[in-house]
Formats: C-alpha cells, structure tokens, sequence
C-alpha cells in the first residue's frame, strides 16, 4: 500500500493543476469541440458553411480593446460548453498555433478569471462587435473580411 502512496500524491497534484498550464489539454479541447468546424489547420471546414479562417484573422482581435470581449462570447466558443478555465486555455491555444503571426509581440493569456469577466459582460449583438472591430482596424490596415 505504502508505494502507491507516491502515485496518489502525484494524481492529486495533476489534477489540481489548471487545465490552462497544459498545452495539451488545449489541444485536446480544440480537437473535440471545435475541429468539426475550424479544421486541424484552422482553416474552416467549407463543408459546414463559411467559417473564418483563423490564420490571418484570429490574432489580430488582440489589437482591439474589444477584441479579447469578442473572442471570449463567439457562439462556437461559448456553446462549446467549457469551463471558463478550458475555454481560456483553447482560445490560447487557438492565438499561439494559428495566430501568432499576427498577434502583437508581447499579449497577455487569458485566464479564467478574464474569460468569466467576458463571459459576464453583456454584448447584445456578437456579429455587430465583430463588425465595429473589423471597422477600426481596418484604419490600421487590418483586414479582417473572410
Ligand atoms: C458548429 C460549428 C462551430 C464550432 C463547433 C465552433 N465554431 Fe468557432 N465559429 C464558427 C462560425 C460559423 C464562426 C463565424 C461566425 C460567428 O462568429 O459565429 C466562428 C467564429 C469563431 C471565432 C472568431 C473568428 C473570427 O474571425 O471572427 C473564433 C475565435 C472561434 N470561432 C473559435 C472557436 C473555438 C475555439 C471553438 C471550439 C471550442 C469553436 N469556435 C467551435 C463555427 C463553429
């Protein structure tokens, strides 16, 4: 009994961790909930409808004050059904394998308290927001039509 102490010691201190510390949870997350749409590459299953791509687009909403509201309430990613702290770490995991080319140098990871902040945070029309970010950036010469 006494060696599989170690063992249990061990289990309960992976499974305090958040699921955000482990890139692979998120990969895990993403290739469950949102891959029937998005694709492993991210590029939008054409076969669903008109999915926006996320390289070239995704890492760009981080140069708006809105954009990280956005990316937290997309319908996709909210009815995906995750915990605040899975979502952050999917949305993560979405900006640094497909965005990073386009998010500014230094960006702050969500966290599960910021994703409960959004989540919280009444946006009455999500298409509008998209609408209202694509418009100022593109002052910067940001497209972000797909
Ligand atoms: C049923 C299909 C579907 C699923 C599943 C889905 N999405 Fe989406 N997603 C869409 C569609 C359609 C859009 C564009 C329209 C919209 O904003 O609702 C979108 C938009 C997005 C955007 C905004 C991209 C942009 O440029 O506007 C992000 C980020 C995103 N999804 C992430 C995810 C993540 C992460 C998951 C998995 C947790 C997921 N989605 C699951 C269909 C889906």
């Amino acid at each position: 009994m006494f060696r599989l102490v170690p063992v249990l010691a061990a289990l309960a201190v992976a499974a305090a961790l958040p699921a955000s510390a482990t890139g692979e949870s998120a990969a895990i997350a993403y290739k469950l909930h949102c891959t029937g749409c998005h694709l492993d590459s991210g590029a939008g299953n054409p076969e669903v409808g008109r999915i926006p791509p996320f390289p070239g687009l995704a890492g760009h909403f981080l140069k708006h004050p809105k954009g990280r509201l956005f990316l937290s309430k997309v319908p996709g990613m909210v009815n995906a059904g995750l915990p605040a702290d899975e979502t952050a770490a999917v949305l993560n995991y979405v900006l640094e394998h497909y965005g990073a080319k386009d998010t500014p140098e230094h960006w702050e990871p969500f966290t599960k308290e910021e994703v409960e902040r959004n989540w919280s945070t009444k946006v009455d029309d999500i298409s509008a927001l998209r609408g209202e970010i694509s418009a100022d950036l593109a002052k910067q010469g940001i497209d972000l039509r797909y």
